[in-house]
């Protein structure tokens, strides 16, 4: 079978969507930095599924590891047909209390690596009869979210790329889809350091990564171009669109102090 190729795959949103994709029969690549998880999970997609699991440890947001994740799947020989834009970190708290170093990791993996895997994995992509691209996003795309102010802004460049990618490339044999949880019960929330209200929250609406992964995988064979997960995540985007901005803002401001 064809390898789809997933990101941050280690835990979370990534490692239910490997799982999801071993469902389908796809032969499976695993990255991320953390080589005993990724052997973990690799594990528990063999025992389950009759399908090939391999993996790579590696800091995506090292400016030379997009190249080094596509050489590996060449020098492997690994027919990739699906490239799933997975790995990703937020950040809470005042614009100046982050460290400059860790703004910049933020940004290189939310918005560089998927860029650059995109431009980087195209040209295998089109050699296969179906191929599809899903990139992982963000409910938090959808309005500026003040104390979350360069994760939000950073997916909400991917969700533009990869909106505009699927155009780009609707007349290939290429189908690129936006998928955007909301709260899931991983670990993203404790990277991102969110306390107060919206940890609360978080804890009360929170989704779990095997449902997000099963509903992101469906939209991707759909080919649809963007998904919103959960009635509720699709009716804050709703209301982020409708209602005066400064009032979303506020409303999102309070929630993150
Ligand atoms: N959970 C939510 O509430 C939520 C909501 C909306 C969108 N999302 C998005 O969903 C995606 C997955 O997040 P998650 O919730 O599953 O969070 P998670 O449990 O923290 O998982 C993040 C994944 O990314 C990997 N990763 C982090 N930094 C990396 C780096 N420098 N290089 C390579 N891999 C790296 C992590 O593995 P290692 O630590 O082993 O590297 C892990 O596999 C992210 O893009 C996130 O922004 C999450």
């Amino acid at each position: 079978m064809p390898y789809a190729l997933v990101t941050g795959a280690s835990k979370g949103i990534g490692k239910a969507i490997a799982l999801e994709l071993a469902k389908y029969s796809y032969d499976i690549l695993l990255t991320a930095r953390s080589a005993d998880l990724l052997k973990a999970a690799a594990d528990e997609i063999k025992e389950k599924y009759p399908v090939k699991v391999a993996f790579l440890a590696l800091d995506l947001s090292l400016s030379k590891s997009p190249q080094n994740l596509h050489n590996w799947c060449i020098e492997h020989n690994y027919d990739v047909e699906v490239l799933v834009n997975n790995a990703g970190f937020g950040l809470s708290g005042p614009f100046d209390s982050v460290k400059p170093e860790e703004n910049a990791s933020m940004l290189q993996l939310n918005v560089i690596v998927p860029t650059l895997l995109c431009q980087l994995f195209v040209p295998l992509l089109k050699n296969k009869k179906q191929a599809y691209i899903l990139n992982i996003i963000s409910s938090a795309a959808y309005q500026a979210v003040p104390l979350l102010s360069i994760y939000s802004a950073s997916k909400a460049y991917l969700l533009n790329f990869t909106r505009a990618l699927h155009h780009e490339l609707k007349k290939t044999n290429i189908s690129v889809t936006a998928v955007s949880p909301g709260p899931t019960d991983t670990d993203w929330i404790h990277t991102a350091r969110v306390t107060g209200k919206a940890l609360k929250v978080a804890g009360k609406v929170h989704m779990q990564p095997s449902e997000v992964a099963r509903i992101a995988v469906k939209a991707m064979f759909r080919k649809k171009i963007e998904v919103i997960v959960g009635m509720m995540n699709q009716a804050g985007a709703f209301f982020a669109w409708l209602l005066p901005k400064k009032f979303v803002e506020r409303t999102a401001s309070k929630m993150y102090e």
